[in-house]
């Protein structure tokens, strides 16, 4: 497996972002639906993070729905210039917070002016076309529909650069003929290394590569190798398993999710975090022991 030397950013869509970024989804309630139990914390952790130099914040107006974007824009507008918000489009809430896909073109539409409005943007700087084929899972398909509405929209000057998510290699094959793709948003993680070759291929053509879920997501990941790990080097387990992303490929960009400052704090400090070639050699063993049992 690869490693790669730590930088501390990458060119997203030709903006040079910081490497640690946020992924806001857990800002909103239960279950990523209706206002989170503590708005003030959520206002505080999105300040906290742009003032701590994140410059790369992912988000959805399916998040709430509505509620993240709104609380974003409260926290944050007008935004900092160096500040990149990363945005997705493909899916709305059904009744009590189920997820249904929204795939068609006069969905990416709305999908896009929701975000506009609940962000208080004229321009989304990047909106990943959510594919929703598999709900976790990428699953072949022609998104051509798709990419076409959201290529039609950045002609009008709505949306400045295309992202894709939750796609396969011939997916994002077929979006480049139609528009230029800057980062694809999949799952990936230490436990879950399905993308292993496409993050190495999006490497190759300097392709941004975020991984969503990269704790784990809801139940973040637990491992007992993990915990022994970070306990030799005095760190979290959830900051090695961000330290090993960020070792893992230069073009990997981080949007750990969090409602809470201390583990805000804590997941910053893992952009700081080495890991020797040998500690790097048992992490990378921890997806195979997980594969036998
Ligand atoms: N494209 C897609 O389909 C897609 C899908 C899912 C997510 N996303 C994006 O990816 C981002 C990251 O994913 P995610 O937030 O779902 O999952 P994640 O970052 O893997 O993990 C978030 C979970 O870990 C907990 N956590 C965070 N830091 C921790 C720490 N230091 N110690 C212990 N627990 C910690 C959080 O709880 P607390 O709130 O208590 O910290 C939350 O339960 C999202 O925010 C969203 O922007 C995209």
């Amino acid at each position: 497996m690869p490693t790669s030397t730590q930088s501390d950013t990458f060119p997203l869509a030709g903006r040079p972002v910081s490497r640690m970024g946020y992924g806001a989804m857990q800002l909103a309630g239960p279950g990523v639906y209706g206002p989170p139990k503590d708005r003030d914390t959520a206002i505080a952790v999105l300040r906290e993070a742009v003032a701590s130099g994140v410059n790369h914040i992912d988000t959805s107006d399916f998040y709430g729905p509505h509620v993240t974007n709104q609380i974003i824009r409260e926290a944050l507008h007008p935004y900092p210039y160096d500040l990149v918000i990363v945005t997705k489009v493909g899916a709305v809430r059904g009744e009590g917070g189920s997820w249904l896909p929204a795939l068609e073109p006069e969905d990416v539409k709305r999908g896009v002016h929701d975000n506009l409005r609940n962000l208080g943007l004229d321009a989304l700087e990047i909106v990943n076309m959510r594919i929703m084929g598999d709900i976790h899972a990428p699953s072949e398909g022609s998104i051509e529909k798709q990419v076409t509405a959201l290529a039609e929209l950045q002609q009008q000057g709505l949306v400045r650069h295309i992202g894709l998510s939750n796609v396969t290699s011939t997916q994002i094959t077929e979006a480049q003929s139609i528009a230029k793709i800057v980062c694809v948003q999949n799952h990936y993680n230490l436990v879950q290394r399905d993308d292993d070759a496409l993050v190495d291929e999006l490497a190759t053509k300097g392709i941004a590569y975020v991984p969503f879920f990269p704790l784990g997501g809801f139940t973040p990941i637990q491992s007992s190798a993990l915990s022994k790990i970070a306990q030799t080097l005095g760190a979290t387990p959830m900051q090695v398993a961000l330290a090993w992303l960020l070792h893992r490929s230069p073009n990997i960009l981080l949007i750990p999710g969090t409602s809470s400052l201390a583990h805000l704090r804590e997941n910053m400090k893992a952009a700081q975090l080495n890991l020797p070639d040998a500690v790097l050699a048992e992490l990378n063993a921890i997806e195979r022991v997980n594969a036998v049992h």
